[in-house]
């Protein structure tokens, strides 16, 4: 049974994933929180996160759990480790699924936002956060018609432990340009937009979709940044029919 890694992206846990979970319960899918997210214990430092050490943890999951390849499916930031699997671990592979996510790296003004960001989230705790992050993750459409998704991805954020925040901050603003990764790309993508993604805007994303050999685009209509929780029904099934080809 071909197995599925879902990634989440920051800063949430693998529940951004619980409606394709159940969608797509098909393939074999294994969806971990990343260290210093949802119950997952953090790395010892702030010094230890970076991509290459998540990608190198999801690895390890893949070997305890005796699975030689997986289509890996990142958001965001789990687009940026998928992006650090491709590099350094191609071998375990299928295919990848890039939903809401760039292959720049940070600008030096989004680094500085970066910083400023662990400093609330160390003065003022994950709630400040949430309330940062969801007006910018969260579709118009979702915010005037599904109080329940702003309640959940407010709650989710909130939960997340601090020190997991801050790890994740410097990972995101040490991470590497993956733009000349991408004509190199040799196994089969699906590149998963919104409509209304203010992070990941849909008009880069069928750019990246461009630049990658044969990458199929799906575009999510009244979606932002966490299209999964906020369209379930349409994400799962370009989910779905991608896997399904494979
Ligand atoms: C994410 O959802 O993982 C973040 O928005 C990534 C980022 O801020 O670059």
């Amino acid at each position: 049974m071909t197995a599925v890694l879902l990634i989440h992206g920051f800063p949430f846990d693998h529940l951004l994933w619980r409606h394709q979970l159940a969608a797509l319960s098909r393939w074999r899918c294994i969806a971990p929180d990343l260290p210093g997210a949802g119950t997952s214990p953090g790395f010892d430092s702030p010094d230890a996160y970076s991509m290459s050490s998540y990608a190198t943890f999801l690895v390890g999951i893949l070997d305890q759990l005796k699975v030689r390849q997986a289509v890996i499916c990142g958001l965001s930031m789990g687009g940026y480790i998928a992006f650090e699997l491709l590099r350094r671990f191609p071998e375990r592979v299928r295919a990848a699924i890039l939903c809401n996510t760039k292959a720049a790296a940070d600008s030096p003004e989004a680094k500085r936002g970066r910083d400023a960001l662990a400093a609330k989230a160390q003065d003022e705790g994950a709630r400040a956060v949430a309330a940062e992050l969801v007006p910018k993750v969260i579709a118009r459409a979702t915010r005037e018609r599904q109080p329940d998704v702003v309640k959940e991805v407010t709650e989710m954020i909130a939960r997340q432990p601090v020190p997991g925040i801050v790890g994740a901050l410097r990972a995101l603003r040490e991470r590497p340009d993956s733009t000349p990764l991408l004509a190199a790309i040799r196994v089969p993508v699906l590149v998963v937009a919104g409509d209304d993604d203010q992070i990941a805007p849909a008009a880069g994303m069928q750019e990246l979709a461009r630049t990658i050999p044969g990458a199929r685009f799906a575009l999510v209509p009244d979606a932002g940044h966490v299209a999964p929780l906020e369209q379930p029904i349409t994400v799962s099934s370009a989910l779905s029919d991608f896997l399904a080809k494979l």
